[in-house]
C-alpha cells in the first residue's frame, strides 16, 4: 500500500467516511490528517460543474463550458489523436473549474439504435470505441486530473436502467462489452471507472466479483478507483468487498455505518477497506497537485474553435448524387427547417452542458458565402402538423436552385433515462420533404440527431449530411462542409439499418421487467448484418468525400499490413482506412469480419502515401469459454483493408499459429450462432450458449415489493395507496406530455417511474434512511398503519441521532430530516 503510514493513523470511522460522498459531487475530507475533498463533475463532452443546486439529470444550470460534439459524433472522426486533443481541451477546462474527476467518456456499446444514451457513446464496435476513449482519457489526464470511463459494464438500455439484469454469455461479454473498457484501462490508463446501474448476470455491476475482481483488477491490473453511478449502490458492503471504493452521492453517513458494522462483526476484513482507502487517497493526492499551481485562464474563443474543428472532422457525408455538394457559391439556396434556426447540438440528461457560445445556422450563414434567398421553418419541432408551414416552405423552395433542409430529432427524444420508441424521423418532417420534392428535387438534407435513424426519404434527397450532435460550434462546421471549405472525412461509427425490424436485438430490446437476454451474442451491429447478409442503408465505416481514394499494393506480414493510398481526385482530403480480419476456419462461430485497426491519412490531390496498420494483441484473439482465457485459433485469416465495412479495397491471407485450445462449442447445438443469423435465437439455444438456465424474465407479482423493485411495480402492489400512486404517476406523465411539458414528463419516467425504492434513500442525500424506507415498503405492501407508524418512529430516531451527532461534532448535519 502506498499510504500505509497515513492509513495507520486513521480511525475505522475516518476510513469508512472516505468511502462515500460528502455531498452530491464531492468526496469527504479529513482535516486533521490534511486529506482534502475532491470534486467530480460530468461530463463526456463538456464540463457540467454545478456550483449551486446539484442533480444528476441535468436539471439545474451549471457553469458555462465549451460544449464539444457528443461521443457519437466524435467517433465518426476515427481519429484517436483528435480524441486526445479534445480530451486535452476538456482537461484544461476541468482544471480551470477545479474539477478533479471528469465523469467521462462513456463507452458502452450501441446494442440497439434505440438505446437512449447512444448519443453519449462512441460506437457499436469495441475496438473503435476503446481507441477513441483511450485518446480522450490521455488528453484529459495529461493535466494531472482523472477521467472516469463509464458505465462499467453492459449498460445498454435506459428502460429500468437501475434494476435490469443483463444476461450475456461470457465470450460476448469479453469480446464485445468489455473490450472497450480493457483498452481504456490499459492504453488510456484511466484513473477512475464508474460502475453501471444495472445488474450483470445476477449481480449489480459494482458487486459483481467477476468483472470487478477477476477481470478489472486481476486481468487488467487496474489500480484506480471505482465509483458507483449516482445512487447506484445496492449493498454497500458487497460493493466494497468487490473493490468499489467510492459511493456517490452522499448517504449522510448511513452506508459508512454499514461498512463499520461489517468490519466489526467480521463480515469483511479491515484490510479490504484499507486497500480501498489507499486507492482513493491516491486519487485525491494525485489529482489535487495541479490546483497548487497557478491557474491559467481559458480562452473560450479558442475552445469554441476547437469544438468546431472536432465537428468538422466528425460530420458524415452520406449521399452526394450529381455532385450537388459542395454548394456552388452562385446557386440560390433556400434554407428550410426548424433546426437551422435553433441548432440541435447536444443530448439531454447528465451530459448537458451550458455552452459558452451557441452558433445557429441562420446567424452564421452570412460568413459562409452561401447565397441564401430566405428561410422557412417548414415544420414544428415537436411533430405538430402544419399545412401552412409546408406551403410557405414550398413557395420558397420553388424559387431556389437548391433546398437546404435542416431536419432531425428533437431534444426530448434523445435523453438519458429513456430509450427511443422507434427509429423514425417525425412524420411532419417527412411530409415536408415529400412536398418539397414535388416542387424542387434538388434537396440537400442536414440531419441532426445522436443516433442511427430510418431514412425512408433517401431517394428524395440528392445530398445527405449527417451532422450528428455537433456541439456549440456545429452550425459553422456544417456550413464549411456544405460549401467545401472543409472536405468531409467522417465515417459512420455505427450501421444504419434499413428498418428497425432488421436490428439483431429487435426481439430482445429493451428488457421490460426483470432481465434482458442478449441472445444475439457477439452479433451486434455490422457483425450481424455482414454475417447474416442483411442489407443495410449505410454500413458501419461508411462516409463520402469530395475526392476519391485508391488503395494499392497490400503487403501483409506477421506484424501488420502495409499498403498505399492515393488521392485520385481534385482536392485534398482525409481518408479513414479500416483493417478487418476474418477467420477462414468454421470451427468456432464468429462474425464474418471484425475491425482490428484503422488509420486516418491526409492526402493532397494526386498524393500517395504508404501506411501501415500494425497487428496487436486483439487482432486474432477470441475468448475460449472452455479454457476461460483468450486464445488464438490456428487458421488462415483474411486480412482486409476497407473504405467501409462493406467496401473492401485490398485483401490478402495470413496463416496464424494457434494456441491449440480445445474447441469451445458443439456446432450442432448452436445453429443460429454458426450461421450468424442470430436475431431471433430460441431460449433453448441461448441457454446452451450461456451454459445455464436463464432467470425468469417476468416479475413475480405475488411477492411483496422490496428495495430493488421499482416504483413502476406499484401497479401490482398489495397496498391500495401504492396502486393509486402508480396511476397518478402514469397520469401526470401523460398529461404533461399532452400539454407540451415533454421534458418534465420524461423526468417523471426517468427519476420516479424506473427508480428502485432504494433510490429514495440513495438519491436524497440523507433526507431519508433505510429504516424509513422499510416503513414505506410496508405501506406499499398493504400494511398502511403499521408502515406509517414505522416510518414516523424511524424518522424520529434519525432526527435524534442527528441531533446527538451535531452536539458531539459541534456542526450542523448535512442531511435534512423530512
Ligand atoms: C449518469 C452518469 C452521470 C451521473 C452524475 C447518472 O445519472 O448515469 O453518467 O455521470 O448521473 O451526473
Amino acid at each position: 500500500m502506498k499510504y500505509k503510514d497515513l492509513i495507520t493513523k486513521m480511525t475505522l470511522e475516518e476510513k469508512a467516511s472516505l468511502m462515500s460522498g460528502k455531498d452530491f459531487w464531492q468526496t469527504q475530507d479529513i482535516e486533521r490528517l490534511d486529506i482534502n475533498n475532491i470534486f467530480l463533475a460530468d461530463g463526456p463532452h463538456g464540463i457540467r460543474k454545478q456550483a449551486e443546486a446539484a442533480d444528476h439529470l441535468g436539471l439545474n444550470e451549471s457553469l458555462q463550458a465549451t460544449c464539444f460534439p457528443t461521443a457519437a459524433t466524435v467517433a465518426n472522426s476515427w481519429n484517436e489523436e483528435l480524441g486526445e486533443t479534445m480530451g486535452d481541451y476538456l482537461g484544461k477546462e476541468a482544471v480551470a473549474q477545479k474539477v478533479n474527476v471528469l465523469l467521462g467518456p462513456g463507452i458502452n456499446m450501441k446494442r440497439s439504435p434505440l438505446a437512449g444514451r447512444n448519443f453519449e457513446y462512441f460506437s457499436e464496435d469495441p475496438y473503435l470505441a476503446g481507441k477513441l476513449a483511450a485518446g480522450m482519457i490521455r488528453g484529459i489526464q495529461s493535466h494531472g486530473i482523472s477521467a472516469c470511463v463509464k458505465h462499467f459494464a453492459v449498460n445498454n438500455q435506459e428502460e429500468r436502467r437501475m434494476s435490469i439484469d443483463t444476461i450475456v454469455d461470457e465470450r460476448t461479454l469479453r469480446e464485445i462489452y468489455l473490450t472497450a473498457f480493457e483498452i481504456a484501462v490499459k492504453e488510456g490508463e484511466t484513473k477512475t471507472i464508474m460502475s453501471a446501474y444495472n445488474m450483470l448476470n445476477g449481480a449489480y455491476t459494482n458487486e459483481n466479483l467477476h468483472i470487478m475482481r477477476d477481470i478489472l483488477r486481476g486481468e487488467w491490473d487496474f489500480e484506480g478507483v471505482v465509483v458507483t453511478d449516482w445512487g447506484g449502490s445496492n449493498d454497500r458492503v458487497a460493493g466494497l468487498a468487490a473493490g468499489n471504493e467510492l459511493e456517490m452521492p452522499t448517504t449522510a453517513g448511513e452506508t459508512n455505518e454499514e461498512i463499520i458494522a461489517a468490519i466489526k462483526n467480521g463480515k469483511i476484513k479491515e484490510n479490504i477497506l484499507d486497500e480501498c482507502v489507499d486507492r482513493l487517497l491516491d486519487l485525491v493526492f494525485t489529482t489535487e497537485e495541479v490546483f497548487k499551481k497557478e491557474s491559467k485562464e481559458i480562452d473560450i474563443n479558442e475552445h469554441h474553435e476547437m469544438a468546431q474543428r472536432v465537428a468538422e472532422e466528425s460530420i458524415v457525408l452520406l449521399k452526394n448524387e450529381d455532385n450537388i455538394l459542395p454548394l456552388n457559391k452562385d446557386k440560390k439556396i433556400a434554407v428550410i427547417g426548424d433546426f437551422a434556426k435553433e441548432a440541435r447540438y447536444q443530448g439531454a440528461g447528465s451530459s448537458i452542458v451550458n455552452p459558452t457560445f451557441l452558433d445557429n445556422t441562420l446567424d452564421v450563414l452570412k460568413e459562409s458565402n452561401i447565397e441564401s434567398i430566405g428561410f422557412e421553418q417548414g415544420f414544428d419541432r415537436y411533430g405538430k402538423k402544419s399545412k401552412k408551414k409546408i406551403d410557405e416552405a414550398c413557395s420558397l423552395a420553388k424559387e431556389a436552385d437548391v433546398v437546404l433542409l435542416y431536419i432531425g430529432l428533437d431534444e426530448v427524444t434523445e435523453a438519458e433515462g429513456l430509450d427511443r420508441e422507434n427509429m423514425a424521423i417525425p412524420e411532419n418532417q417527412i411530409e415536408l420533404l415529400d412536398a418539397l420534392f414535388e416542387v424542387n428535387p434538388n434537396i440537400v438534407a442536414v440531419l441532426s440527431c445522436g443516433a442511427a435513424v430510418e431514412i425512408p426519404f433517401i431517394n428524395k434527397v440528392k445530398g445527405l449530411v449527417h451532422a450528428y450532435l455537433s456541439g456549440q460550434a456545429g452550425a459553422k462546421a456544417i456550413l464549411k462542409i456544405l460549401t467545401g471549405d472543409v472536405n468531409p472525412s467522417g465515417k459512420l461509427a455505427e450501421s444504419f439499418p434499413v428498418r428497425f425490424e432488421d436490428t439483431p436485438s429487435y426481439h430482445q430490446f429493451p428488457g421490460k421487467e426483470v432481465s434482458v437476454e442478449y441472445r444475439e451474442g457477439p452479433f451486434i451491429g455490422y457483425r450481424y448484418y455482414d454475417t447474416a447478409n442483411v442489407d443495410v442503408l449505410f454500413p458501419f465505416g461508411y462516409g463520402l468525400s469530395y475526392t476519391t481514394f485508391e488503395y494499392s499494393n497490400i503487403q501483409v506480414n506477421k506484424d501488420g499490413v502495409t499498403f498505399n493510398i492515393t488521392n485520385s481526385g481534385e482536392v485534398a482530403g482525409l481518408e479513414v482506412a479500416q483493417l478487418y480480419v476474418g477467420c477462414q476456419s468454421k470451427d468456432i462461430f464468429r462474425p464474418k469480419k471484425e475491425l482490428k485497426g484503422f488509420t486516418k491519412v491526409s492526402l493532397h490531390a494526386g498524393e500517395t502515401k504508404t501506411v501501415t496498420i500494425p497487428f496487436d494483441d486483439k487482432t486474432f484473439r477470441y475468448f475460449n469459454v472452455k479454457t476461460n482465457q483468450w486464445e488464438i485459433e490456428g487458421a488462415d485469416y483474411n486480412i482486409m483493408i476497407g473504405a467501409s465495412s462493406s467496401d473492401m479495397r485490398l485483401e490478402d491471407n495470413l496463416f496464424i499459429d494457434g494456441t491449440g485450445a480445445p474447441l469451445p462449442y458443439n456446432k450442432e447445438n448452436l445453429p443460429s450462432y454458426y450461421s450468424g443469423k442470430a436475431n431471433n435465437v430460441s431460449v433453448e439455444e441461448f441457454e446452451t450458449l450461456i451454459g445455464r438456465k436463464v432467470p425468469v424474465a417476468t416479475w413475480d407479482r405475488t411477492k411483496p415489493l422490496g428495495y430493488n423493485d421499482t416504483i413502476a411495480q406499484c401497479q401490482y402492489a398489495k397496498g391500495l395507496f401504492a396502486r393509486f400512486a402508480f396511476r397518478a404517476i402514469k397520469f401526470s406523465h401523460k398529461f404533461l406530455w399532452k400539454i407540451g411539458k415533454r421534458s418534465t414528463a420524461n423526468l417523471i419516467m426517468m427519476s420516479v417511474y424506473h427508480m428502485p425504492f432504494r433510490g429514495m434513500v440513495r438519491m436524497t442525500g440523507g433526507i431519508m434512511n433505510m429504516g424509513m424506507l422499510d416503513g414505506i415498503l410496508m405501506v406499499v405492501n398493504g400494511k398502511f398503519f403499521k408502515g406509517m407508524r414505522h416510518l414516523l418512529s424511524e424518522r424520529k430516531k434519525m432526527k435524534a441521532s442527528k441531533r446527538k451527532l451535531d452536539i458531539t461534532t459541534g456542526s450542523s448535519s448535512k442531511g435534512e430530516v423530512l
